[in-house]
């Protein structure tokens, strides 16, 4: 059976696998990214990425299958020039760059590159939580916020292979700036870092005692405690994205809005508060065939997708 090496590149980490046609994950590692060093210290960890899952393929004889590398990286990807363009803040570098033929020349292999969320929409669409459907609408919720269109089954990317960057939506007039350099946009107010810079501000003015610093999994911790706090800028968090995700229904009118990203991992109730959100803001008639779910291939997603670039 055909086989891909599957590549998802992160601020943090790079995580990679064997992926086989049928959506099997084998070899899966993690490598630092070394993001904030230099994009010749990432070129290098993608490089031994690739070699870890080759020599893995090698000695169970699987390396004569293997079609090639999908990679998925932050940042807009100029698809068919394979070169990230810019919009990656996280990664020191990473922009105005060939990301494919470093790795090409390294290890043989043809490499194609996309969006870091792109791929994990593409990876939920065809073996996740979007299974079965020809129109979804995937948004990755954690340091940014990232997003895939997938218009009749296939993934739309813009003329150029330049869109769909959800995240820099615009949601507050007058609003804060952005990373990407504009102000106001969906991923500064509804990002879990936004939520933790958010939580962390308020806790300092008030002089609420934490025994760690704040992220996600501590303020949604806190929030079913009741913690008045994390209760606060929890729905403030949902208030915000719930709107942002209101908005491309009303665009896109998806079957499936996934959603992506460590924080929705919390429980049922962050979906569930999401749509209670989302009821109050959309168009009902271009909601009414729309179920919002929580994607279920968690931080594999990324690379099932970019395998899935080969293995086409
Ligand atoms: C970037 C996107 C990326 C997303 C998730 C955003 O800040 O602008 O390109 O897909 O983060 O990593």
């Amino acid at each position: 059976m055909k086989q891909a090496i599957g590549i998802d590149l992160g601020g943090t980490s790079i995580k990679y696998a064997l992926v086989s046609e049928a959506g099997d994950v084998r070899f899966e590692g993690k490598l630092p990214s070394r993001a904030d060093e230099s994009a010749e210290a990432v070129l290098e960890q993608l490089s031994r990425a690739a070699d870890a899952v080759l020599h893995s393929a090698r000695n169970e004889g699987l390396d004569g299958d293997i079609t090639g590398i999908g990679l998925g990286t932050p940042g807009i990807v100029d698809t068919d020039g394979r070169r990230v363009l810019g919009g990656a803040e996280n990664i020191k570098g990473w922009e105005q760059i060939d990301v494919a033929t470093p790795l090409e020349l390294h290890t043989g292999l043809k490499v194609r590159v996309n969006n870091d969320a792109n791929l994990m929409g593409l990876g939920e669409t065809r073996y996740g939580a979007g299974r079965g459907c020809t129109h979804v609408v995937f948004l990755t919720v954690g340091t940014g916020i990232g997003g895939a269109i997938i218009i009749d089954g296939h993934l739309f990317s813009g003329y150029g292979g330049r869109g769909t960057e959800l995240g820099h939506t615009p949601l507050i007039a007058n609003g804060e700036q952005c990373n990407c350099g504009a102000t106001g946009c969906l991923e500064h107010y509804a990002s879990t870092s936004a939520l933790v810079r958010r939580f962390s501000s308020l806790a300092q003015q008030e002089g609420l005692a934490l025994d760690r610093p704040a992220d996600g999994e501590l303020i949604t911790r806190l929030y079913l405690e009741g913690q008045p706090l994390a209760v606060k800028c929890m729905e403030e968090h949902f208030y915000y994205l719930g709107r942002g995700i209101a908005g491309f229904i009303n665009i896109f009118s998806p079957q499936r809005v996934v959603i992506g990203g460590g924080i929705c991992e919390a429980g049922d109730f962050y979906i569930e508060q999401l749509r209670r959100v989302v009821a109050g803001q959309v168009i009902p008639s271009c909601a009414c065939q729309t179920e919002i779910v929580r994607a279920t291939l968690g931080n594999r997603a990324g690379l099932v997708g970019a395998a899935s670039l080969v293995l086409e």
